[in-house]
């Protein structure tokens, strides 16, 4: 596999860790508890890649709305706005009303979205915020079955890479059936320190295809930009 065909996270020090990126249209869990930038870095990458190669990226959030969304990033200095010809940002009532006005299943409102803007945009990314909350919101009768459908429909895509943000504190130790059926999980936690810091990390748990790290990363972003360093133990 060449440079090429890999997207390049932009997230200082991690291309370098994992083969040059991640192989193009792979589906990638990002997964982590509340706050540990599951949104944001997910978001970083689909921003960096539209400024530097006019990659396409669209971000669907059933979590938080687009305006709150639209703020958090705009704050941290990745405004949507300077690439608004390339990223589209939609949440769930925009779905809503722009779909249906009785969505029913969410899984398949989602689902047809995709696949009507996707036959007009070549999107080459997307994000969505989060698996977990549109699992919630969906009457998932049998949740392995599911998710093996939405895994596989995702594949189908030609030339999508696909991030599935997912909670991690429901389930705690057990491996759950997204960790079976990504092609790559991202896990991102934090920890706090003596009570004053708040240290965070990231570790690539699995990536199909790669020659990668496996140990933690601390995790910073500079007001700009996510980066990675090698845990230093004190
Ligand atoms: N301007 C900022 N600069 C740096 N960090 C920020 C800024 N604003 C918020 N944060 C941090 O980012 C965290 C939220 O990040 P983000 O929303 O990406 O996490 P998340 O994992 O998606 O959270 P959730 O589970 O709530 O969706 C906040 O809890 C805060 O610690
Ligand atoms: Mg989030």
């Amino acid at each position: 596999m060449t440079e090429k065909d890999r997207i390049k996270t932009y997230i200082n020090n991690l291309d370098e860790q994992m083969s040059g990126g991640i192989p193009e249209g792979h589906v990638i869990l990002v997964s982590g508890n509340p706050g540990t930038y599951k949104s944001s870095l997910s978001y970083s990458v689909l921003y960096h890649n539209a400024l530097k190669n006019g990659i396409k990226g669209l971000y669907i959030s059933f979590q938080q709305s687009r305006e709150s969304l639209t703020d958090q990033f705009r704050a941290m200095n990745m405004d949507p706005a300077d690439v608004e010809e390339k990223i589209t940002i939609v949440d769930a009532s925009y779905l809503r009303e722009t779909l249906d006005p009785d969505p029913g299943d969410w899984i398949e409102v989602f689902k047809r979205y995709v696949e009507n803007i996707r036959a007009t945009t070549d999107y080459e990314l997307l994000v969505l915020d989060s698996l977990t909350t549109l699992e919630m919101i969906s009457k998932v009768e049998d949740r392995r079955e599911t998710l093996f459908h939405i895994f596989e429909w995702l594949r189908d895509f030609h030339g999508l890479t696909s991030f599935l943000l997912t909670e991690r504190a429901r389930v705690k130790e057990t491996l759950r059936e997204e960790e079976f059926l990504a092609d790559g999980t991202i896990i991102l936690s934090k920890e706090r320190l003596d009570k004053v810091e708040t240290r965070r990390y990231l570790a690539i748990d699995k990536m199909r295809s790669t020659a990668h790290e496996t140990s933690y990363f601390t995790l910073l972003f500079d007001g700009e930009r996510f980066q990675v360093t090698r845990v230093i133990s004190d």
